[in-house]
């Protein structure tokens, strides 16, 4: 079953994960104010390749690394600033104060947020979850889980499966 909020995807490439990551993407650019997408999913699993189509979608054409040492890259789109974090190196939940997140969320920024875990307590909830898992042995691909977690989340929620229907699993 299905959770309310919740939908399951099978993504059986890096591209089609970047083909996911840029309908998230258009989706997210429709709202307006401020959006926190939190992606989770064990190290390699696709995150940074998701972030990478996100970013295609703002115009972004460019390479899209993991600011792992750095933490935070801001890339400056025709709509809104777009921040894309990757935590994995912090040791201390409190290192992500100096970064002024809550400065930018009130430029009404998009964050994209790798390895929230990390700075578990420090964060402000996020609109959308997206946890990548290696599926079952024998299956191609990743398994993709997406949450929504408010009234933004949800309305991005729907136009993504509206865009990407095929990537859908239709669990019973
Ligand atoms: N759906 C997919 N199916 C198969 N391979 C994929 C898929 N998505 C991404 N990959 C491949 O997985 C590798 C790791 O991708 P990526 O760097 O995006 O992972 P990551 O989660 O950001 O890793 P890290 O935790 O190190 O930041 C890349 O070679 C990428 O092409
Ligand atoms: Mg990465």
């Amino acid at each position: 079953m299905r959770e309310p909020g919740t939908e399951i995807l099978s993504v059986a490439s890096a591209e089609r994960m970047q083909a996911l990551g840029r309908a998230i993407g258009s989706a997210v650019d429709e709202s307006e104010g401020p959006f926190i997408i939190a992606l989770e999913g064990e190290l390699g699993a696709g995150k940074t390749t998701l972030v990478g189509g996100f970013m295609r979608a703002y115009g972004i054409t460019g390479p899209v690394r993991s600011p792992t040492y750095t933490l935070i890259e801001p890339y400056q789109t025709a709509s809104r600033a777009v921040y894309h974090l990757d935590l994995y190196r912090l040791v201390d939940p409190n290192e992500v104060e100096p970064l002024g997140i809550r400065d930018l969320l009130a430029e009404a920024a998009v964050l994209l947020i790798e390895w929230p875990s990390k700075a578990a307590g420090a964060l402000p909830a996020a609109d959308l979850w997206i946890d990548i898992a290696y599926p079952a042995r024998g299956t191609e691909g990743r398994e993709v889980r997406l949450t929504s977690n408010s009234p933004i989340g949800t309305n991005a929620l729907r136009d993504i499966v509206a865009a990407i229907p095929e990537l859908r699993l239709l669990s019973p």
